[in-house]
């Protein structure tokens, strides 16, 4: 295990990924953890991240005491250099200028961490405070055009600073320099997978939930399938999960959650039809907050009668994430913090004890976990879709079934379209959206027709806070619209969504 202390900075999540895909196990813990609770875990070193703040304003997040004398190797990336850098005694001050991007380094003596390197290189810089001087003791290894001292070591007290960020792949060797840290430096052999994890929590599972009986929401998302897969191999039927179809679907969705599921892995499932009572509550309901807390309400109602029906299970399973995790418990130093709405989920006071097998794994990890497990490709690789679903794709007027039926058949078309062109898996989200009380003119077979418009968003992002507007081949938008209109009679009109996030969000409502 290596730990990485968070000091709030944007990538440190990525540096405990890439950690983990060099095969060492490794947990992203608050810069104010407390030295023994870092120690009780028996690391074998320690990640110092970067951060927004400057070592030398007020408030600036310290190293916890002891940190740097307890024998552990140590490297800090940017701030975490400087922290250090600060305490032993270097200099640390404003650079005359900033590095902000790819930047060359120059390599000037290899010493243990840089060993084997080329001498000049390309790094990804991203600081305005620099190291003039490393601390008494320490070898000055690389520099940048603005950062005299852009990596140091002792080798004799095992610590080690760079200034530029190997977690990004804009550091064309920053994993070499991780893997030096991890393997030669801290000894660590690389033999971690996500599916190790996955064994030993089969078996905590199982202790735990001795004879009870578990339930699960599967909403067919990758985080629920692979959860419920987990916890279906740790106590077999024990596990039923429940599906709930709202009408608000897309086309075949649940068919193929039974397909996987029941047929395929035959986890006990029961795929509740709640079609007409959500589309009932949705009646004559057009303000989107409105429509979210129905089906949110709604789904849970649904949610809790299976629950009785099944005799009130003990426990609940939960697809929560280690990067959920750390955003509700740490991440303390950060600029930024993201909020959740998890409307179609389920709220945090029912009366279940939850078990959730995802809490140490990375996304990407889920997604590894569930093609082992033999997930098919199509549930391990989908694209996010909201809870409540295409009822908030059909804006500005009432949610019909005609209206559904007439969005969900534009929506499969675009995504036959998207998937036959092998684009799915590079977007983050694809889907049509329907103008619900807009109709336009148009010309069809010599006649004058009334319809209506369907609009096309595909976006780009990372990880939803921001997106970019997709720009998908004209070719491609050209035969998904003449598919619409020539297979969807109320429809006569398709138009792209150009707009990015910020100003626009992904959905339109
Ligand atoms: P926006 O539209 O805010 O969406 O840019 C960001 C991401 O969140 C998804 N989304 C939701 N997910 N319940 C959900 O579970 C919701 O009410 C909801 N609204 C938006 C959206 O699809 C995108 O991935």
């Amino acid at each position: 295990l290596v730990v990485v202390l968070d000091f709030g900075g944007q990538y440190s999540q990525l540096i405990a990924r890439r950690v983990r895909e060099l095969g060492v196990f490794c947990e992203l813990l608050p810069f104010d953890t407390p030295i023994e609770e870092v120690l009780a875990r028996r690391p074998l070193g320690l990640i110092l991240s970067g951060g927004p703040a400057s070592v030398y304003e007020p408030g600036a997040p310290p190293l916890p005491d002891g940190l740097l004398s307890s024998g552990l190797p140590v490297l800090g990336i940017c701030y975490g250099m400087q922290a250090m850098a600060r305490a032993l005694g270097g200099r640390v001050e404003p650079a005359p200028v900033g590095e902000f991007g790819r930047t060359p380094l120059e390599v000037r003596e290899s010493g243990e961490l840089l060993a084997g390197l080329p001498t000049v290189q390309t790094c990804w810089m991203s600081h305005r405070d620099a190291v003039f001087e490393p601390p008494p003791g320490f070898r000055a290894l690389a520099a940048s055009p603005a950062s005299p001292v852009a990596a140091f070591e002792s080798t004799q007290r095992r610590l080690y600073g760079i200034q530029f960020h190997p977690e990004v792949t804009h550091t064309p060797h920053g994993r070499d320099v991780l893997e030096r840290f991890l393997r030669r430096i801290c000894g660590a052999r690389s033999n971690w997978t996500p599916g190790s994890l996955v064994a030993k929590q089969i078996e905590r599972i199982r202790e735990r939930v001795g004879n009870e009986r578990v339930i699960c929401a599967l909403s067919g998302g990758v985080d629920s399938s692979v959860a419920a897969l987990i916890v279906h191999r740790a106590v077999g039927d024990a596990l039923t999960c429940v599906f709930v179809d709202h009408g608000l679907l897309r086309k075949n969705e649940r068919e193929q959650v039974v397909a996987a599921f029941r047929d395929r892995f035959q986890v006990p499932l029961v795929a509740v039809d709640a079609r007409a009572r959500f589309l009932a509550r949705l009646r004559g309901v057009v303000d989107p907050e409105r429509k979210r807390k129905i089906i949110g309400e709604e789904f849970i109602r649904v949610f809790e009668e299976q629950a009785r029906e099944l005799g009130e299970p003990r426990f609940l399973v939960q697809g929560t994430l280690y990067s959920d995790v750390i955003e509700s418990g740490g991440a303390k130093g950060a600029a930024t913090i993201k909020s959740h709405h998890n409307v179609g989920g389920l709220p945090e006071d029912l009366h279940f004890e939850l078990i959730e097998p995802l809490r140490d794994l990375f996304k990407d990890e889920v997604r590894q976990v569930g093609l082992e497990l033999g997930l098919p490709e199509r549930l391990v690789w989908r694209q996010p879709f909201p809870g409540p679903g295409l009822a908030i794709r059909i804006v500005g007027g009432e949610v019909t079934e005609e209206r559904l039926e007439v969005l969900r058949e534009a929506d499969a078309i675009l995504q036959d379209e998207i998937r036959a062109a092998g684009l799915y898996r590079e977007l983050w989200q694809s889907f049509c959206v329907l103008p619900a009380d807009l109709r336009t003119v148009g010309v069809q077979g010599d006649g004058r027709t009334y319809g209506y418009v369907i609009v096309i968003r595909a976006v780009t992002s990372e990880d939803a806070m921001t997106a970019d507007w997709a720009r998908l081949p004209y070719d491609l938008i050209e035969r998904v619209s003449q598919r619409i209109v020539a297979e969807l009679p109320q429809v006569n009109r398709v138009v792209l969504d150009v707009t990015s996030k910020p100003p626009g969000t992904i959905e339109w409502e």
